[in-house]
């Protein structure tokens, strides 16, 4: 058994497991080199032996606890027609969801088959790493990924998806109900491949106003839950809702096998006396702290590894390494947290 997952039953360590969010990446010369290979950060993620690669890179550097798939939340809006085009420094751009056809194509896609590639790569990271190293399969939440779908891009203001969804248009119901469906599909693949654990992504959970929370947010992950539990009774499944830390109770009830995953707002405080209470809990230090690097992340790393000393806790960041992290920081912070002394 390895230590993630010894941690996410509710065991502890002495050190506790690690692995970050956003892991491999642009922080990484030696991802750099292979995404200027090809033209599309898309068909990077479509290419089976450098999507296989860049998974392992930080394993090679690092001796982190886990290796997460490398993809991407948007790979869904793609294979299912509408799609995804990353653009430098804007980020993803998709092409407008055109209702009349968009529906009527997704309900004949073969998932499995057109995210194969994904699937593929998890098998092959599950079998080339030993079984002291948990390998995670993810999928952004049916909300987080309909705010791209709706919004043809990062939104800033979330005006467009909110007037939908509050309006009860179809376009908003249909989207949701499409997501949830092929986000239940393709996790389950992924642990049939050979995911140990999944993480649901929940980025912009916070967006959803409080009074429609219980039906966009609470109602649909708990489904989507309930829907891996039929096919997976036992693994372990990491939800990440950014902000949204006060609907971890009711997202739970019922539930076992669950770890929360804590955004850096977050104050220690809550993290151990409410959420720890529900669930292992893993996070939360800031990306920013991070990228900043010396005094200031020794002392937000010790703060976490005292407080969560012996109990069930995954390190982590509470949000994506940011691109300009250099990569001896990321060093420094894997040193602190397998107990090593802090060299400057
Ligand atoms: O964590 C990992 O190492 C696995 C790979 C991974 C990526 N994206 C690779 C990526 C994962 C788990 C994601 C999740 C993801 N993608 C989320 C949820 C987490 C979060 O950050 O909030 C979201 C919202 C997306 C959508 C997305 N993908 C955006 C907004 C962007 C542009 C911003 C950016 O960082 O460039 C991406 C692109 C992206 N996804 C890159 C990588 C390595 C950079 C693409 C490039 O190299 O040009």
């Amino acid at each position: 058994m390895n230590q993630i997952l010894n941690a996410l039953q509710k065991n502890s360590e002495t050190h506790p497991p690690v692995w970050l969010m956003r892991q491999a990446g642009r922080y990484l010369p030696e991802y750099r080199i292979l995404r200027q290979k090809i033209p599309t950060f898309m068909d990077l993620c479509f290419h089976e032996d450098y999507a296989t690669e860049i998974t392992l890179q930080p394993l090679r550097r690092f001796e982190l606890d886990a290796a997460i798939l490398f993809s991407d939340i948007l790979v869904i809006p793609h294979v299912l027609g509408q799609k995804v085009h990353f653009i430098e420094k804007q980020g993803p751009v998709l092409d407008p969801l055109d209702a009349h056809t968009f529906f009527e194509k997704a309900k004949d896609i073969n998932l499995e088959e057109s995210l194969s590639v994904p699937l593929k790569i998890l098998s092959n990271i599950r079998k080339s790493l030993p079984s002291t190293k948990a390998v995670i399969g993810f999928a952004g939440s049916p909300w987080t990924i309909a705010t791209y779908m709706l919004e043809q891009g990062k939104s800033t203001n979330f005006t467009k998806i909110k007037m939908l969804m509050e309006t009860e248009s179809p376009l908003f119901t249909q989207t949701m109900a499409v997501l949830e469906e092929a986000i239940g599909t393709f996790l389950i693949a992924q642990v049939n491949a050979g995911a140990d654990v999944i993480q649901i992504f929940d980025s912009w959970a916070k967006v959803v106003p409080k009074a429609y929370q219980a039906t966009w947010i609470v109602a649909p992950i708990r489904r989507l839950i309930a829907r891996i539990r039929s096919r997976h009774p036992d693994t372990p499944i990491i939800y990440y809702g950014r902000g949204v830390c006060a609907l971890y109770p009711q997202i739970i009830k019922g539930f076992s096998h669950i770890t929360f995953g804590v955004d850096e707002d977050v104050p220690l405080s809550v993290m151990k006396d409410q959420i720890q209470k529900l669930a292992p809990v893993q996070g939360n230090l800031s990306p920013q702290v991070l990228r900043e690097g010396g005094e200031r992340m020794k002392t937000n790393v010790d703060a976490l590894l005292q407080a969560f000393q012996g109990t069930p806790y995954v390190f982590n960041l509470g949000h994506g390494i940011v691109p300009q992290t250099p990569v001896d920081h990321v060093a420094q912070l894997i040193d602190l947290v397998k107990g090593r002394v802090f060299q400057k």
